[in-house]
């Protein structure tokens, strides 16, 4: 059993984050979703809570933690970090290090040692932007581990490379790092 932090970004693919939290709770892991701003306004925390069966967390100011330090006690409790879907604006945000969201303060208050995977998804343009390619590079960098994207038709009706991978795939990546491969 892994205690998987599941951050869900403000993209058109969030609903397949429902799917996946429930796969990976389904798997045996402990899954903790937490939604941006943006994120609750595409899919409700709870949905995320009924499939995880704890409180989906989406304000830092309506806090689960009685000294309401959420973002340390969930980095502390964390053995992985998985940002899926990942917007653009999110890795703007990381690879700039800002904290202005839950998900952002508890990305920096995790232990760089733990495992750190972002799945991006957006628009095939806003994939191959360079301010992009420049965040994506600056994750990879600090030790982030990709997933995707992958081509295919996205929701904005266009086709290219930008659509986030498929759940199945994402636990099988998953899986096999767990297991100490590649
Ligand atoms: C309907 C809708 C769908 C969106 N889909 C995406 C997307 O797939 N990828 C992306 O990077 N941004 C997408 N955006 C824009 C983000 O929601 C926006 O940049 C937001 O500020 C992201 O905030 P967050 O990273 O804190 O979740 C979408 C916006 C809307 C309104």
């Amino acid at each position: 059993m892994t205690r998987i932090l599941l951050g869900v970004t403000g993209s058109a693919a969030c609903f397949k984050a429902v799917a996946l939290c429930s796969e990976l709770v389904q798997s045996g892991h402990e899954v903790q979703p937490v939604l941006t701003r943006s994120a609750s306004r595409l899919v409700t925390p709870l949905q995320f809570s009924c499939v995880a069966g704890c409180r989906a967390l989406d304000d830092e100011w309506e806090p689960s933690d009685p000294a309401g330090m959420d973002h340390i006690i969930l980095a502390r409790r964390a053995d992985l970090l998985l940002v899926a879907p990942a917007t653009a604006d999110f890795l703007g945000q990381t690879a700039a290090g800002l904290a202005t969201s839950l998900l952002g303060s508890l990305v920096l208050a995790m232990e760089t040692e733990k495992p750190r995977i972002f799945v991006p998804a957006m628009n095939p343009r806003m994939w191959s932007n360079p301010a992009v390619k420049r965040n994506t590079a600056t994750l990879e960098r600090d030790g982030w581990m990709r997933i995707g994207p992958v081509s295919g038709p996205t929701a904005c009706g266009e086709e290219g490379e930008g659509r986030m991978v498929e759940s199945a795939e994402i636990l099988s990546a998953l899986t096999s790092l767990l297991q100490g491969g590649e």
